[in-house]
């Protein structure tokens, strides 16, 4: 593994090339990097491929046709199991039910699916034709739907009856009806669905079941490759601002960061390892390390359509055991949650097949990284800690399993091939054990290439706090030894169970309730999900005078942040104040907000315009009249 870092830091450019050499090329590329323009970099520009094609085809045409490529597992207990040559003659059928429907090269599709065998089948069949996923996690609204279809301007949606949660179906379709309700979206034409609960569902004119769009269509299909700046999704995710963006990202970079990094930094074994990624689909995540970089490695995975807690909280560790999963990936806030309920859980399973841990979305506390080491890895499994972002395309901060001494809570060293600093606010590099900005200083195949139809947004956001560099919105020190710690987000991004959400966006949903003149939301610690959801609001008085209690009022509040947003956003608490704490040019002091919604004593008001403020909410706190 030195070898890699050496190899990197002796040409970047010939190392990246190398790694996109891995991949299948229709047409191979000759040039590796084109950054005269930044930020907008074009890598391998010249080369051509095919996504679905490196997925698939290239297994089944190696002679890997009859391995496993999905061990599926619904929440209900039925399972089903995909060799890669029946996940890509599924593939051919749906690409040409796409077609046949009149979807086309760079055309937009959103997906609204749970967790089963069709969303993947359905992602590779869009970019298997040239056109552009959009992805929408299945726990959004109709309504965060909505927007996404119309900032894409998407043609088609592809979605479920209804997917299992809790044992429940979960009515994914009628969320679908809600968005297109009204002549809503009107840029899409169809929409396909798959039956997966057998819940009632209302059919109109554009509505078809993808079982029979299937049936109809014709089984072969030859994939053609496109270039590879071709764009292959968008996924939308919080920024500081109320509007979520579009991330875009591009095929030959894309595919090679997530099937380097895959293999990498899980120093994968692809003819032995039973991959488990427990993230959705839904999330970068799940895109990079459920479907682009197990399938182009051609890996035997697991797939869980349920969450950690149900049927009962034992399932997570009965399926390791069933399926002897040697390669596990998920997120802290699982591993506090199953902390917390204690090892006896974890303790009654044969967890010995399991080689390497993976955590990400959110940093690693010490405690829970070595009780992830000891009680599910028993002391014996590699813990990669893995930093990135929806916006880097796949892993960039990681240590790699037998290169060096893993560490808790420190995800250690950038991958070779990537360049990290961690700079002050004036971009100059900072002491070791000085906290600091984390930037990437150089480009890298699986960057973004911008934000969906907003290139301005894109350079703000990202590349004019540091010119030249990447600011990635993470504040970060380096320890003595020159491993990376990650501190947090520094701006108004929060995270809550590995999800990203934006306080701005949370606070533009309440503020469109008629109760709300003003709010102002933070991220307060939390033991299990690293940070909740916390807003004070003010009421409009002129609307309020017949309304519920104010336990009332919070109750409705934050059922609507749910309507409006999706239950991930939903918050914690919700207090009702009579002023927020401002400065002097109005703008609202979330430091001081939470300290009080952590129950610290808060910090310096002196710059507050009216420092009383502070008083208040906190006589108010204490008066207990909060949600
Ligand atoms: C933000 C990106 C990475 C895919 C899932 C989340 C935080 C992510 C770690 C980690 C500390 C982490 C950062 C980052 N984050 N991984 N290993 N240690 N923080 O992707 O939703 O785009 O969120 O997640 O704050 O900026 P995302």
């Amino acid at each position: 593994m030195t070898d890699l870092y050496d190899l990197a830091s002796k040409d970047r450019l010939a190392f990246w090339a190398d790694q996109a050499k891995r991949l299948f090329w229709h047409k191979p590329f000759t040039k590796t990097l084109d950054w005269s323009n930044p930020p907008f970099a074009k890598w391998f520009e010249d080369g051509q491929l095919n996504a679905s094609y490196n997925c698939l085809d290239r297994h089944v045409i190696a002679g890997n046709g009859d391995k496993v490529a999905l061990l599926f597992e619904g929440e209900p207990g039925d399972t089903k199991t995909y060799t890669y040559s029946e996940l890509l003659s599924e593939t051919k059928k749906a690409a040409n039910a796409l077609v046949g429907l009149g979807v086309q090269a760079g055309d937009r599709v959103a997906i609204y699916m749970p967790m089963i065998p069709e969303t993947i089948i359905a992602i590779l069949a869009v970019a298997r034709i040239g056109a552009v996923h959009s992805v929408v996690f299945g726990g959004f609204s109709s309504e965060s739907l909505r927007s996404r279809i119309d900032d894409a301007q998407a043609k088609l949606v592809i979605t479920a009856d209804g997917g299992y949660r809790k044992g429940k179906a979960h009515p994914l379709k009628e969320a679908v009806d809600q968005a297109l309700a009204d002549g809503n979206c009107p840029s899409i034409e169809h929409v396909l669905v798959v039956e997966r609960t057998k819940n009632e569902v209302s059919f109109g004119p554009k509505d078809l079941w993808w079982h029979e769009a299937l049936e109809a269509a014709a089984s072969e299909h030859v994939a053609v490759g496109f270039d590879s700046e071709h764009p292959l999704f968008i996924l939308y995710t919080s920024g500081t601002t109320g509007k979520p963006k579009g991330i875009l990202h591009t095929t030959g970079g894309y595919l090679t960061g997530a099937s380097y990094t895959h293999k990498t930094v899980f120093g994968l074994k692809s003819e032995t390892d039973i991959y488990w990624c427990t993230a959705d689909v839904g999330w970068i995540t799940g895109h990079s390390y459920v479907i682009y970089g197990p399938l182009v490695n051609g890996v035997t995975q697991v797939i869980y359509e349920g969450t950690p807690d149900s049927p009962s909280f034992e399932r997570w560790w009965q399926i390791i055991a069933k399926y002897q999963v040697s390669i596990f990936y998920t997120a802290p806030t699982a591993i506090r949650t199953f902390m917390k309920i204690g090892r006896e859980i974890v303790d009654g399973h044969d967890l010995s097949s399991l080689r390497i841990l993976g955590s990400v979305g959110e940093p690693i506390n010490p405690e829970a990284w070595n009780w992830y080491h000891q009680v599910v890895g028993g002391s014996r499994c590699e813990i990669v800690d893995t930093w990135w972002q929806t916006e880097t395309g796949s892993i960039l901060i990681s240590p790699i399993p037998g290169a060096f001494k893993t560490k808790p809570g420190s995800a250690q060293r950038a991958l070779p091939g990537i360049s990290v600093g961690i700079v002050d606010e004036n971009g100059v590099p900072v002491e070791r054990n000085v906290a600091g900005y984390l930037t990437i200083d150089e480009p890298w195949p699986s960057m973004l290439r911008g934000v969906w139809g907003d290139p301005t947004r894109f350079k703000e956001t990202y590349w004019n706090k540091f010119p030249g560099k990447y600011f990635a919105g993470d504040g970060a020190r380096f320890d003595e030894d020159g491993d990376i710690w990650l501190l947090g987000r520094i701006d108004d991004v929060i995270k809550v169970s590995g999800h990203r959400l934006s306080t701005a966006e949370i606070e533009s949903a309440l503020v469109e309730h008629h109760w709300v003149a003003e709010a102002a939301v933070v991220g307060a610690k939390d033991e299990i999900t690293e940070q909740a959801v916390v807003a004070f609001v003010i009421l409009r008085q002129d609307e309020i005078a017949d309304a519920p209690s104010e336990t009332d009022i919070a109750k409705i509040l934050r059922d609507w942040v749910t309507q409006k947003i999706g239950a991930i956003a939903r918050p914690r608490q919700i207090m009702v104040v009579t002023e927020l704490p401002k400065t002097r040019s109005g703008k609202i002091m979330r430091r001081l907000l939470r300290d009080v919604a952590e129950g610290k004593p808060v910090g310096d008001v002196t710059t507050l315009a009216d420092s009383s403020v502070m008083s208040a909410i906190n006589d108010k706190l204490h008066s207990g009249a909060s949600d």
